[in-house]
């Protein structure tokens, strides 16, 4: 891609925005060499006022969304946007969630241009392990891991069962649950359908990506390695689901 081309993908602005950051010497290599050709092919090493290029195109970020943020333009802002660089919801492929946490749920979110990934991942087919944590309204009666591995609880208005989850208690009223669907508020109209109410959601990690001790607020960007341990993950998922129902 040109360089004025690949400014404007990166959200740096306009084509002709674009053209008068470099005509403003502002384009420079890591050495400090003025880019002074917008025609010219892009390569590794661009920096504008000294700070290197945002992330390129295919590039995933894990953002540790805080309660109050919501992940969709056709909900009440704050956007996870906000949390981002600017020029991100510029870039010409929309950086979008995949999936989405509702807004009082903090934790692990994943954002990417890479829509094929992002369907890979969001797919109700790909049954990615999500995994939660929690605290509860009422203290834990000692059913609930049995009724969330039955793979026969309804959410209230629905007709399809759940997919066996799995519950472990870590405290009188705070458990961790691993699911492997993305129904609307799942978690909590789960804990709802087995008479508890959820106080506080976070989701630690999607398959084998962990939240860690990602600072909340703040996010980082995946390196090749965990996007594609991510990737193969999802297939892997993908093809047990699809094998598993043709058996069934
Ligand atoms: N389950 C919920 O209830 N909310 C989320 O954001 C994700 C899963």
């Amino acid at each position: 891609m040109t360089l004025s081309r690949y400014l404007v993908a990166l959200g740096y602005g306009t084509r002709k925005e674009a053209e008068r950051i470099v005509r403003q010497r502002r384009v420079t290599t890591f050495a400090g060499a003025v880019l002074r050709d917008t025609d010219a092919y892009v390569h590794a090493d661009v920096r504008v006022d000294g700070t290197p290029l945002d992330a390129p195109p295919g590039s995933v970020i894990l953002l540790h969304k805080p309660v109050g943020y919501v992940c969709s333009l056709n909900d009440r802002p704050p956007m996870m946007y906000e949390l981002l660089p600017a020029s991100y919801p510029k870039r010409t492929a929309v950086m979008a969630s995949i999936g989405r946490l509702d807004a009082d749920t903090s934790g692990l979110l994943l954002i990417t241009d890479d829509g094929p990934l992002n369907h890979l991942l969001a797919s109700p087919k790909s049954h990615v392990p999500k995994h939660y944590a929690m605290t509860l309204a009422e203290p834990l009666r000692g059913d609930e891991a049995d009724l969330l591995a039955s793979g026969t609880l309804l959410l209230k208005g629905e007709t399809t069962p759940l997919l066996p989850a799995l519950f472990t208690a870590t405290g009188e009223r705070s458990a961790e649950v691993t699911i492997s669907e993305g129904r609307y508020h799942q978690v909590r109209r789960m804990m709802a359908a087995i008479g508890n109410h959820v106080h506080a959601l976070q989701r630690v990690a999607i398959g084998p990506l962990a939240l860690a001790n990602l600072a909340v607020g703040t996010w980082r960007l995946l390196d090749a390695g965990e996007i594609h341990t991510l990737r193969t993950a999802a297939l892997e998922c993908k093809a047990l689901a699809k094998a598993k129902a043709s058996r069934e």
